[in-house]
């Protein structure tokens, strides 16, 4: 029996209906899902376990969507890319991983799990804590304020972050999440091992750039089926481009994605400002791109500025086979029924039950 989404279905042709319902068996996922799109909080307990706000804030949240991503977690304790964090790197922490799968699904959704290293991305803004280990593919600083040099990671080093995503992965599976995701987006580690801007490695990870996300893919992969969990879900999210010169192109998203199509993941995540969004070079339109590259092979999410039921239909006219909505969530808890949606953050737009502190980093960070 195939999971009904929250997106009317009704009005796919019936060719749609038969391939939506084949692909929901074949990835264990509804068909033409809605998401909660991952988000940050800034607001564990000082000891990183989830808090009683962030929970609050999940639960109503997901009564909205078919599947909750969680704000990014981290697996590894001087690798935590902002304040606040809540923790998943030791078993210490499944208690406090199993109230959130428990806020989540309490609230009606099914809960992925994202898992981040943020590399050489941490910002004297973000992450307060100077012992935290700024660490990358190579030693290149990012061009922007408040961020440190990084040091190169050695090949240990790499091995440690692998394994550590083994072990998250069976922390999410005990803790009783439906699936996880790979944080692959947003210029943080796994996109600095792809990047020609931050990859001037000699070694293996450079004559292979996709190496370490293949390790990382191949660690959850295998923890799933150690478990014998094959209906637990493994998405991964990239970003297409970046902006600097030298960065990440589309020519390398292509690559990274036939590798990712080729492996026995169940969605793949693209991260956009706006889901209709071009290049930042050229009029190439970002999905139509995607969407010639993956073939069908795996489901696409699309996210960035999806507000309102008429921007699902676009969105999905437009080639996605997912959504996911963030900011529109935050600002409108009842997202579903309400009538009058907050469109922009703002004082006046933040509801009652956002957290404390990301209240604060959301009114710093965006308006
Ligand atoms: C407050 C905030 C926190 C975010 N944290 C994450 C995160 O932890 N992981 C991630 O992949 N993206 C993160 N994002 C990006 C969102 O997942 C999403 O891609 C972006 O907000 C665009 O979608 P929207 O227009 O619906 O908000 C964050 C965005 C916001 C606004």
């Amino acid at each position: 029996m195939v999971p009904r989404s929250s997106i009317d279905n009704d009005s796919l042709s019936k060719r749609e209906q038969l391939r939506a319902s084949a692909w929901s068996q074949r990835f264990n996922m509804k068909s033409r899902a809605l998401f909660m799109a991952p988000m940050t909080t800034w607001s564990s307990n000082p000891d990183l376990t989830v808090s009683a706000d962030e929970l609050r804030y999940y639960n109503r949240r997901a009564a909205n969507v078919d599947y909750v991503i969680t704000g990014c977690t981290f697996t590894l304790r001087r690798q935590q890319g902002f304040t606040r964090q809540f923790y998943a790197g030791s078993d210490d922490y499944v208690a406090s991983l199993i109230t959130l799968v428990e806020a989540i699904h309490g609230g009606g959704a099914k809960a992925i799990l994202q898992v981040h290293s943020p590399g050489r991305m941490v910002s004297a803004e973000l992450q307060t804590d100077p012992t935290i280990e700024v660490v990358s593919a190579s030693a290149v600083r990012p061009d922007r304020a408040g961020y440190r040099t990084p040091r190169a990671l050695t090949v240990p080093e790499i091995k440690t972050i692998t394994h550590s995503y083994y072990d998250v992965t069976v922390r999410a599976i005990q803790a009783g999440f439906d699936g996880i995701e790979i944080h692959g987006a947003n210029t943080y580690l796994p996109q600095q091992f792809v990047s020609p801007l931050t990859n001037h490695r000699t070694d293996e990870y450079a004559r292979d750039g996709l190496l370490f996300i293949r390790e990382l893919v191949d660690a959850v992969l295998k923890a799933r089926g150690d478990a014998r969990r094959t209906d637990f879900i493994v998405g991964y999210r990239f970003s297409p481009e970046e902006k600097e010169e030298g960065g990440l192109r589309l020519e390398h998203t292509f690559g990274l994605l036939d590798a990712l199509c080729s492996w026995p993941i169940d969605y793949v995540h693209a991260s956009l400002e706006r889901y209709d969004r071009t290049s930042y070079f050229n009029d190439t339109v970002i999905v139509d791109a995607l969407r010639n590259c993956v073939r069908q092979r795996k489901p696409l999410i699309g996210v960035g500025k999806i507000k309102t039921r008429e921007d699902i239909s676009r969105a999905l006219s437009l080639g996605f086979d997912h959504l996911a909505m963030g900011t529109i969530l935050l600002l409108n808890p009842d997202w579903r029924t309400t009538t009058r949606l907050n469109m922009e953050i703002s004082e006046a737009s933040l509801p009652p039950d956002i957290p404390p502190r990301m209240r604060d980093m959301l009114l710093k960070m965006f308006v």
